[in-house]
């Protein structure tokens, strides 16, 4: 996979309005809805007509009656509204953007943990694929997994995947012992904790906000840890000024336009000089991909109906219990 840097749609920094001329007017010939996590480019969530994090993505793709929409985000977040609504067309940017969260929990190894594990409930992240989903019992994301955790009595066995930090935190949070599948996100674990306390101390007044994928150190120091979304909200209502934001850095264009007049911080990557604090499954798609998969109506964001039948329950569960 390659990060890539700049956008192909961009000329010295400057978006080409005609191809965004080109996309609105696709967009509004094949009535289609454009979708974006916090994590796209900016020229991208600028463009959407929704941003934002998982839950409130998948809360919009139940709601929505457009006949096309285009998830800009990676791929199992095209399966999560495919899964809502077969009936509609989904569409994906580039087919290549997926997740390394998502892929340390591969469905034969999951179902055979689960097998192992008879007598316990399910409980997984959004972030896995439909075959995974299939296996679960109620999905959670990073924005209400506390909240869905402590739904299920104190002593119920549980099977949590596939991020052991976000694991871990709800395990710390409620006091419980769920069983965590060993996986992870290759943007979130790279964030360094000893880096970080160095911003704080240049910064002292500085507010720290992590995402839970983080490692458990970094949610230790942290002013607030929560969801993409629930940072930015963080952001919104505290009355401080400078915030180290410990996430992808795609949040830092919305929080910027948020919150103007405050100073965002991205946390420091391992290395210097070095984009890991970027998703370069996420920064795959780009305006130009954009164009051409509202134009071409693919790559389909396709599931099969039999695993979807079987995912779509625990998506529901999530619905009904955020
Ligand atoms: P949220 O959208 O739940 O904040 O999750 C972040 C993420 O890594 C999405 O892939
Ligand atoms: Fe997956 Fe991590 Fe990228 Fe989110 S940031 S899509 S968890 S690889």
């Amino acid at each position: 996979m390659k990060v890539e840097k700049h956008c192909p749609g961009s000329v010295d920094g400057k978006i080409d309005e005609s191809l965004k001329e080109e996309i609105l007017k696709l967009k509004k010939e094949k009535g289609a809805v454009i979708m974006a996590h916090y994590y796209q480019r900016e020229e991208i969530q600028d463009l959407a007509d929704y941003i934002g994090d998982s839950l409130a993505l998948a809360q919009i793709a139940a709601t929505l009656d457009a006949p096309m929409v285009v998830m800009c985000g990676v791929h199992f977040m095209g399966e999560t509204v495919k899964i809502i609504s077969p009936e509609k067309k989904v569409l994906i940017p580039d087919s290549e953007a997926g997740c390394s969260l998502a892929d340390s929990c591969p469905d034969d190894r999951f179902a055979k943990f689960v097998a192992e594990h008879p007598d316990h409930t399910v409980i997984s992240y959004v972030n896995t694929s439909a075959g995974v989903k299939a296996l679960t019992d109620v999905l959670v994301t990073s924005g209400n997994a506390l909240k869905i955790v402590s739904t299920f009595p104190a002593d119920e066995k549980i099977i949590f995947g596939p991020d052991r930090n976000l694991g871990a935190y709800i395990n710390n949070e409620t006091g419980r012992q769920m069983l965590l599948w060993d996986g992870a996100c290759h943007v979130h674990e790279k964030f360094s904790l000893e880096k970080i306390l160095k911003m704080k101390a240049d910064h002292p007044e500085a507010k720290i906000l992590v995402h839970p994928e983080c490692k458990q150190p970094l949610h230790v120091v942290a002013d607030k840890v929560g969801s993409t979304a629930a940072l930015l909200k963080y952001a919104m209502d505290c009355d401080a000024d400078t915030f180290i934001v410990a996430t992808e850095s795609g949040i830092l264009h919305e929080m910027r336009k948020k919150c103007p007049g405050k100073k965002f911080l991205a946390a420091p990557p391992e290395e210097p000089g070095c984009a890991c604090n970027e998703c370069g499954y996420m920064k795959l798609n780009t305006l130009e991909k954009l164009r051409d998969c509202l134009r071409d109506e693919a790559p389909e964001v396709i599931v099969d109906s039999e695993v979807a039948a079987k995912a779509r329950r625990p998506i529901e569960r999530m619905l009904e219990l955020s």
